[in-house]
């Protein structure tokens, strides 16, 4: 951006929250899953009501930062960063990162300041997991970059657990925060009076007339695009297979085939399939008995605004509330305090609003009946009424408006998986491997995986074997017409389509194909490995490439119940006509003895992996539990690198740091 075009650069916020005369304080968000837009809007919300202040909350990936050093001393800008990966900034706020981390950081006033942002006066909240080596780092490197440019952070950074403890951590770090933005926040809005400020709801609703021809339409409701993205998810035919027919426990792992021959999507092996869940009809109809839709309601076309114009629109518009609650909202969500105290006005039942209050006041007793039992907004309100007596439980909320409804979901979020499939040898089919999830928090409760009992459903709806009485019920879709809701009784039974994107990935193959590579992948941790396997044999038998060393590590329960892709490895490691290549298998459930994982054989062949390593400059990937897993396998390594290279601890850990940085030990793992 160029000065001269500064003034009507769309991407400009100091301009715009000029022009809405927002000027006290401003919210930006790098969020991946939603969480951090979540925690940036109800941070914002909080400080309208507290402060009598009108807060902007921006989307990092909307706005170019090169403006903040123009930003008015009297604002203070609040960052509400997610962590993903190494360390790594969202996807949204790579700009951001770039911008920031530049030997020269360029910022619209030029770059001949010395520090551009000694005006900026900042808060950072990080959102990451301790099971990753690099906790937080990307709020952390925010913050630290931020001072080194001349800004003054006002308070202390917040460090969010997702693995632990990620709502008690905001919360805490909010509470620091109050008193400092109390005496730092320069007021320049009039007040608003208590009663705008009550009913002011996040958005309008209005419901249009009941016509019969339901659509809904795309992403961010722009039917001209052509191209698709992670803001315009494709609907691809799917085709679904079970690669564990013997499997016990309902435990079945998936193979999940996406056709994007009719798109612009390309991909490379490696990367990430984004899929869009679809939620389950029991969950549908329990959230619509208990607001008191009935179907009318349900299927009336409805149009949802924003009353503040710099939120976002929360799903494509127009649409009806049953597409809402199947396809946009995260129904399945646990409800925070803050969720569960939105609906306390309107609640006119006494009882069950005195058991609501006493979720939002009570830490413990939100964490005892909400977390711990990992209850949903409607499993919430249906044990409640149990709890108080009430035996019928439909319409037990209908005096709650849509709007707060519209409020206390988030938009339902994409779920990733690794590629399974190799881009050279397939480029328009791409595969996904996924395992049914399914747990019991407490004996009595079954908590069932959104999207991959959504896959399993299709799996079964297109092989019309009949579903297991107990599992979730979905409505499998149709060739999903672009903006129409199909209607599940015409749908074409074979041929399923689902919206997914493709999420690029630093998860790659070495660049020269003799390069040896060691994989580690237990379970579903096998899904990158077979598409870098059959990429390997592609360079081999295709391109002719002399394709070195190619050990798999993978491990599962049986060999006769989860051993994915059996009988696949034989030939196709047969095929890379080395005698180093191989797959090295632990089945943990095979004998009564002691259970042996990958990470035991990893150490068996100790000897022969090390000289890989460290003298045939080999490549060393891990993928799958990010908590156990993959933190054995490192220890694995560093006491290789210590029995057979000799190194000392100190050494050692320097040795793998080494390795990371040269992109030779690679993690695709997840929590
Ligand atoms: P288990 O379930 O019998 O304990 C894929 O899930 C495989 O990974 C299973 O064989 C599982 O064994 C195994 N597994 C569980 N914990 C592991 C760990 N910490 N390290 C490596 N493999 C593990």
């Amino acid at each position: 951006t160029s000065l001269s075009t500064e003034a009507n650069d769309p991407r400009n916020f100091v301009k715009l929250m000029n022009d809405q005369n927002r000027k006290e304080l401003i919210i930006f968000y790098g969020s991946q899953t939603g969480t951090g837009e979540d925690y940036a809007q109800r941070l914002g919300k909080e400080c309208k009501k507290r402060f009598n202040i009108q807060p902007m909350v921006a989307d990092l990936e909307n706005y170019d930062l090169g403006y903040l050093d123009t930003l008015p001393k009297e604002t203070i800008a609040v960052f509400v960063i997610s962590t993903y990966g190494e360390g790594d900034p969202t996807d949204s706020a790579v700009n951001f990162w770039e911008l920031l981390n530049k030997d020269v950081p360029t910022f619209s006033k030029g770059c001949a300041v010395d520090r551009p942002l000694q005006d900026l006066r900042y808060l950072v909240f990080g959102l990451g997991n301790r099971t990753y080596e690099y906790f937080n780092g990307a709020a952390l490197g925010v913050d630290k970059q931020l001072t080194q440019l001349g800004g003054t952070r006002i308070g202390e950074v917040g460090l969010g657990d997702d693995d632990l403890s990620l709502e008690d951590d905001f919360m805490q770090w909010q509470d620091q925060v109050w008193p400092l933005l109390a005496d730092a926040l320069v007021k320049t809005t009039t007040d608003t009076t208590d009663d705008q400020q009550q009913q002011q709801h996040a958005y309008k609703v209005t419901m249009g007339k009941e016509d019969g021809s339901f659509y809904y339409k795309g992403e961010l409701g722009d039917t001209q695009q052509s191209t698709w993205s992670v803001k315009r998810p494709y609907p691809a035919p799917v085709k679904i297979h079970d690669l564990t027919p013997n499997s016990r426990d309902q435990r079945h792992c998936l193979h999940v085939d996406v056709d994007l021959a009719g798109s612009d999507i390309s991909y490379t092996t490696g990367d990430h399939l984004g899929i869009w869940p679809t939620n389950n009809e029991d969950e549908v109809s329990l959230v619509s008995t208990l607001f008191g839709w009935d179907d009318a309601f349900m299927d009336q076309v409805i149009s949802v605004i924003p009353t503040d114009s710099t939120t976002k629109l929360p799903f494509p518009q127009p649409t009806t509330l049953r597409a809402a609650l199947r396809h946009y909202l995260d129904i399945a969500q646990l409800p925070s305090r803050s969720t569960i105290d939105l609906l306390i006005p309107h609640c006119s039942d006494q009882s069950l609003k005195s058991f609501l209050q006493n979720l939002v006041d009570d830490k413990n007793e939100h964490k005892r009946v909400v977390l711990d039992q990992v209850r949903n907004l409607g499993q919430l309100i249906s044990f409640a009424l149990a709890a108080i007596g009430h035996k019928d439980a439909s319409g037990a909320l209908k005096d709650i408006p849509v709007e707060v409804v519209l409020e206390c979901y988030s938009r339902l979020q994409p779920r990733y998986y690794s590629i399974s499939s190799s881009s050279s040898e397939s480029g328009t089919v791409v595969s996904a491997t996924a395992v049914t999830l399914k747990y019991n928090p407490t004996p009595d409760r079954t908590v069932y995986g959104v999207n991959t009992n959504y896959l399993w459903a299709i799996h079964e709806t297109l092989s019309a074997s009949s579903l297991q009485s107990d599992m979730p019920k979905y409505v499998v879709e149709g060739p999903r017409q672009q903006y129409l809701i199909p209607d599940a009784t015409n749908a074409s039974q074979s041929q399923a389509k689902i919206p997914v994107h493709i999420r690029k990935s630093t998860f790659r193959l070495p660049s020269s194909s003799s390069t040896p590579i060691i994989m580690v992948g237990p379970g579903t941790g096998v899904a990158p490995f077979r598409g870098f396997v059959r990429e390997r044999v592609y360079q081999k038998q295709v391109l002719g490439e002399n394709v070195g060393a190619t050990v798999l590590f993978f491990g599962c329960r049986r060999s006769t119940e989860d051993y994915l892709y059996a009988d696949e490895w034989p030939g196709l490691f047969e095929s890379l006509d080395n005698s180093s290549s191989r797959i090295i298998t632990a089945f943990s459930r095979e004998s009564s003895e002691k259970k042996v994982y990958v990470q035991q054989r990893l150490a068996e062949h100790g000897q022969e992996m090390w000289d890989l390593l460290a003298n045939q400059g080999a490549y060393f990937y891990v993928c799958g539990d990010a908590k156990y897993m993959a933190k054995d396998v490192l220890q694995t390594v560093m006491d290789m690198a210590k029995s057979f290279g000799g190194l000392g601890d100190e050494e050692a850990t320097i040795f793998i740091q080494d390795l990371r940085k040269s992109n030779r030990y690679v993690e695709d793992v997840w929590a």
